[in-house]
């Protein structure tokens, strides 16, 4: 089906359009999904847990609402390219794997909790006063702080698996095409990115090979071509 789409648009864009590059990728590394369930990325993670929902959701974090009258409705994209050190992840315990992650591995909770949808509660500590979910964990660093709760993005990532390549950086060529949409890509991904970057322990098992940030053009309306409004402007 989407390999279907992704044909139709390509034709019925070509007259004004050329493909310059594709990314491919698949969305669950576990399987047919349930309804409502979280894809698993090659990490064994559940990848997505955390994303807008509801229309609300939506309208605060994700649509374009000011500048030009072709940008309203349409999203800004970040594209990303992250490969995965499977080796290395298959050598750590499964222990280190939640504090790295700040989530549970099977359930995709919260550390020490049973539902995936439960809140991370970072001011949480154990019986020694010790965070319960590590502070350079993933998830707390990307988490928004209470201070920008709008540092807030819709991820919808891709897995890739490829062949090894002979000088290759690990043993398998194995990553995330890790794309999301949000209204104002310096306002959102990029603080969360820069939090990543200067502190997340995951660091030490993925690589960012590359980045890309594209304009979404809106959906179209009826008798309307995708993206009309801007290229006749
Ligand atoms: C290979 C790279 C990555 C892996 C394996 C990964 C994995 C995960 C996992 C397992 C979760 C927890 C479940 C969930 O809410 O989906 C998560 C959450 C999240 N990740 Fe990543 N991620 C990666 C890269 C990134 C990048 C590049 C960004 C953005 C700059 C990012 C932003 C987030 C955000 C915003 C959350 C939700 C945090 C929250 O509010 O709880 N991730 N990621």
């Amino acid at each position: 089906m989407v390999s279907h789409a992704a044909r139709i648009m390509i034709r019925n864009s070509a007259a004004y359009l050329n493909v310059k590059w594709v990314q491919s990728g698949f969305q669950n590394a576990k399987g047919a999904l349930q309804e409502g369930e979280t894809p698993r990325n090659l990490f064994g993670q559940k990848d997505g847990t955390i994303n807008p929902r509801t229309r609300g959701e939506f309208n605060d974090q994700v649509w374009i609402d000011s500048g030009p009258d072709w940008l309203r409705g349409g999203s800004a994209l970040v594209v990303r390219r992250i490969e995965m050190d499977l080796d290395g992840w298959d050598i750590i315990d499964r222990h280190s794997r939640v504090v790295v992650t700040g989530r549970e591995i099977e359930s995709g909770a919260p550390v020490g909790g049973k539902d995936e949808f439960e809140t991370v509660d970072l001011s949480k500590t154990d019986e020694y006063g010790l965070p319960i979910t590590d502070p350079q964990s993933h998830v707390a660093r990307a988490m928004p702080p209470k201070e920008f709760p709008n540092q807030k993005i819709l991820r919808r990532v891709y897995n890739y698996d490829l062949p090894p390549e002979p000088n290759g950086r690990f043993r398998s060529n194995t990553g995330l095409v890790f794309a999301c949409y949000q209204k104002n890509p310096l306002e959102q991904f990029h603080p969360i990115q820069t939090r990543l970057s200067e502190g997340d322990r995951l660091n030490q098992w993925i690589f960012h090979i590359g980045s890309a940030v594209f304009v979404m053009p809106r959906g179209t309306k009826e008798d309307e071509y995708w993206a009309q409004d801007l290229l006749q402007d």
